[in-house]
């Protein structure tokens, strides 16, 4: 006996009306040997005026379904056609969702909105009760100000989001100010004590690649840590793709890298597609560890050149761009540059990009308690990552670069952590030898900038106010 196989039997329509969407979900029973499926046409409740054209969709939807019942005797062989029927809807219905996907995507915004407020807003009090001042009390006010807004925005439908967004970013870049950087900071560093950077030499270190031109990609430098005895100098090429890296080879000292005598290659990972293996033009030594971006992963690793083991700490945020999603692009894009390394006075650092923050450049400090490796706090800029050709930091401050000419790149933008403010004025040139720059890395003992400049090594020395 062939059936309806009533129970199981559903139909599912998408009504859409202003903004919002209801399935209803239609039994179909079995009577008289025919299937019958009721549908309530009070649910099609449309705003006439604005959806005529969906009504009038709707209608003849549904006048289609009716007469598709009529026709339709209980047999199996009618079930492939009430599922093109179906598929016929929906796709007649798909060219309207996008009214429903908008109005959807709207309040979904806002309420994540409220979520990261409510969020923020906790986090500042817990600041200010830990240890309160002027800046927590103004920025506790502000939060709340700002949540007003918001909840005006559910009432109103005022919908200042650029507005809105751009206040949330700069009291979340404050909290973590005040909550990770030390007031007497640049005191103990007098180079620092006005952060910013003035102008930079030409170059004081000119070298090719001891791996040679064809290494296009890569990063090198000098031990970064300032407590630290080690005075390596240190290249790490990327040999697989210009995109991975095992090797990192070591110079005990300035003389023998110049002079390319007595270094020491460690093999990092037993292959280029190992979860240790070091992706994109990343690394940066730090004391007796490298730290580098590792393989097709939001990961950082921490590699210690003595016992070999590695530590990792995955990046914090929603969709934290890697394989290629967010590198540096302008002008030319470099493969795999989505996640940067960096060292300064305060520490280390490390800039990327996350869809959370549209693809703006993202600061986040690193700290290593001897035992874990931490993310401690983020910072969100205003500048696109893929619309600048490198960035490092130097005191406390994100720079950004970009292309000028094939010999010569600019530093034009600079985000200062430890004021939430930022500047794109800057005309800072620095003069290369090849188009491309894999990577940038400041050092804080010699306060030179190193350059990865396609297969030449090159340094800069920075001058502060
Ligand atoms: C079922 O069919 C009979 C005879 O064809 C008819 O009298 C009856 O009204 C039908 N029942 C329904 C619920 O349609
Ligand atoms: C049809 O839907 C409307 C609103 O969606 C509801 O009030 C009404 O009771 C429904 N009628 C039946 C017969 O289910
Ligand atoms: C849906 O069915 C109608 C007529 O029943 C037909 O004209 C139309 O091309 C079909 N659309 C799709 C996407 O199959
Ligand atoms: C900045 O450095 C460049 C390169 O050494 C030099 O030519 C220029 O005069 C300097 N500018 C200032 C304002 O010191
Ligand atoms: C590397 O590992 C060794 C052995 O576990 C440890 O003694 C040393 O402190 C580590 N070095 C660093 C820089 O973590
Ligand atoms: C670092 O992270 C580990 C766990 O991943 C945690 O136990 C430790 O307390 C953290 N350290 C700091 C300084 O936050």
């Amino acid at each position: 006996m062939s059936t309806c196989s009533a129970p199981t039997m559903f139909l599912l329509l998408l009504l859409l009306c202003a903004g919002e969407s209801q399935a209803q979900r239609i039994s179909g029973r079995l009577v008289n040997a025919s299937c019958v499926c009721p549908v309530n046409s009070s649910a099609w409740t449309f705003p006439t005026l604005r959806y005529e054209a969906v009504q009038q969709l709707a209608e003849s939807c549904e006048g289609s379904v009716k007469n598709q019942w009529d026709q339709m005797k209980v047999a199996s062989e009618h079930l492939p056609q009430m599922q093109a029927l179906l598929q016929n809807l929906t796709a007649r219905l798909e060219p309207y969702l996008y009214l429903r996907k908008r109005g959807v995507h709207t309040a979904l915004w806002l309420r994540k909105l409220g979520q990261e407020l409510e969020k923020l807003e906790g986090d500042i009090d817990r600041l200010h009760g830990q240890r309160g001042s002027s800046e927590t009390q103004a920025l506790s006010v502000e939060a709340t100000q700002l949540r007003k807004d918001v909840e005006q925005m559910y009432y109103y439908d005022h919908l200042n989001m650029k507005g809105v967004k751009h206040k949330l970013r700069y009291l979340k870049n404050r909290a973590e100010s005040c909550q990770s950087i030390p007031k007497d900071f640049r005191s103990t560093q007098p180079h620092c004590r006005k952060g910013l950077i003035t102008n930079i030499s030409s170059p004081v270190v000119t070298k090719i690649s001891p791996f040679g031109k064809s290494y296009i990609s890569g990063s090198w430098g000098r031990q970064a840590q300032q407590t630290s005895s080690r005075d390596s100098y240190w290249i790490q090429p990327l040999a697989n793709g210009n995109a991975w890296g095992i090797t990192l080879r070591l110079y005990p000292s300035y003389e023998n890298f110049m002079a390319s005598t007595n270094h020491e290659d460690i093999t990092l990972a037993s292959s280029y597609t190992d979860k240790h293996t070091i992706e994109g033009p990343s690394a940066v030594l730090f004391g007796d560890a490298l730290y580098y971006h590792c393989y097709k992963s939001a990961d950082i690793c921490r590699f210690n050149l003595s016992s070999k083991a590695v530590a990792r700490v995955t990046l914090p945020g929603d969709g934290v761009g890697i394989n290629n999603k967010f590198p540096y692009c302008y002008y030319q894009c470099r493969d795999y540059s989505d996640v940067d390394l960096g060292a300064d006075e305060m520490g280390l650092w490390v800039a990327y990009a996350t869809l959370g923050s549209h693809g703006n450049l993202v600061v986040s400090r690193l700290e290593w308690d001897g035992e874990a490796l931490n993310v401690t706090s983020t910072w969100e800029t205003r500048v696109f990552k893929k619309a600048v050709s490198n960035a490092f930091l130097a005191c406390g401050v994100l720079y950004a670069t970009r292309y000028g000419d094939d010999g010569r790149e600019e530093v034009f933008y600079a985000f200062d952590t430890s004021t939430s403010q930022d500047d794109y004025l800057l005309a800072l040139p620095l003069e290369k030898v090849a188009k491309g720059v894999a990577s940038l890395s400041y050092n804080p003992r010699d306060k030179q900038i190193y350059m990865y400049n396609d297969g030449y090594l090159l340094a800069y020395q920075a001058m502060f106010y």
